[in-house]
């Protein structure tokens, strides 16, 4: 097992939580550390882990933060603290609440473990993102948000209800952003190599796109508050990638300059992630519709920063 310590901020709450429960079950990391503002909550999820853990056999010691000192020298901190969507919400309602809270956050984390590398789940997703990128000022490849695995998990379920076989042997890609307007990769989703196209109606294949767009508004729905499992899940996945160096690629959400002839703006793509975060983007051939779809989410995600920039959250250079 690594030596490497994980901290979660927000962790008292249901992402949170999930993710640092997939880490120390899996013993991911020597130390994971849970951090939230209710410190008592974060004390009983960390006894209630170090006893599953202890069940397990693992190694693992989660542990809950009395102060930011505890982030000290962590390899990877993973933000989920913020306000969930309640129903009739949009993701982009939260904007202005989550944004104090990731200012305030970044601020903490960036005075103890100026190394880190940060993995942000708050919503919205790509523009907390870009808050964070510029409030810590840390190497953009260093700021990475979580949102693509999750929403290509979901296609990806969709189209295994659909077929009623193929179960993971399904392969989905969603990239833009974290919101309406993000891109199922049609073209790029395949059942053991075989495209998609050739498996399924137009109708059906058509169906599964608007699915797997409100894909989380679906279960906000249904639980009255947003989703939890499969995202946690999604976060572990890319601090297991960091840690373990594994080059994988997984769409994530991460600062463009100049891919996809956008700068300065965060977008969900396929990048490469290793023990330096995002080590490399992929470019992926893109045709003229899917070309406007992202266009049009790059455009959704720059009006809601052109908001934070109009309040001075963010202050150009
Ligand atoms: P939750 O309400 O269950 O947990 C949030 C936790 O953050 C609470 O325990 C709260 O005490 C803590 N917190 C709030 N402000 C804090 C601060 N300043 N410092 C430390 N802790 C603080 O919410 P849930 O369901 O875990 O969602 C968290 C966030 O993740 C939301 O913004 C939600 O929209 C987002 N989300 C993003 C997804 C994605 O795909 N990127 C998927 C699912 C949720
Ligand atoms: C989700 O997609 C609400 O972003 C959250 O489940």
């Amino acid at each position: 097992m690594s030596k490497s310590k994980v901290s979660i901020v927000g962790a008292g709450g249901n992402v949170g939580s999930i993710v640092a429960y997939s880490i120390a079950m899996q013993g991911l990391a020597h130390e994971v550390v849970l951090v939230d503002r209710d410190i008592p909550r974060a004390k009983g999820k960390a006894l209630d882990m170090n006893q599953a853990a202890a069940a397990l056999r693992t190694h693992s010691i989660v542990k809950a933060a009395e102060s930011y000192d505890d982030v000290a020298d962590s390899s990877v901190v993973v933000i989920t603290a913020g306000f969930p969507r309640k129903e009739g919400m949009s993701r982009d309602d939260l904007l202005m609440k989550n944004a104090e809270i990731i200012r305030e956050i970044i601020a903490n984390v960036k005075a103890v473990a100026p190394d880190a590398i940060l993995i942000i789940v708050t919503n919205p997703l790509d523009t907390m993102t870009y808050l964070a990128i510029k409030e810590s000022g840390f190497d953009p490849r260093r700021v990475i948000g979580m949102a693509g695995i999750l929403d290509g998990a979901r296609m990806t379920h969709f189209i295994h209800e659909k077929l009623g076989y193929g179960a993971g042997q399904i392969r989905a890609t969603v990239i833009g952003g974290h919101g309406d307007y993000m891109v199922p990769l049609i073209r790029y989703s395949t059942v053991a190599g075989i495209p998609l196209t050739d498996l399924l109606s137009y109708d059906d294949i058509a169906d599964i796109v608007e699915r797997t767009k409100h894909g989380g508004a679906e279960i906000v729905k249904l639980l009255g508050t947003s989703a939890y499992f499969a995202p946690g899940k999604a976060a572990a996945i890319m601090v297991e990638a960091i840690l373990k160096d594994s080059k994988k690629i997984y769409p994530c959400a991460t600062l463009l300059n100049g891919e996809y002839g956008y700068k300065d703006v965060v977008n969900g793509v396929p990048v490469m992630l290793g023990s330096n975060g995002v080590e490399k983007i992929i470019e992926v051939s893109l045709n003229e519709q899917e070309k406007a779809q992202f266009k049009k989410s790059v455009e959704s995600v720059q009006e809601l920063i052109n908001v934070l920039k109009q309040k001075e959250f963010i202050k150009d250079k």
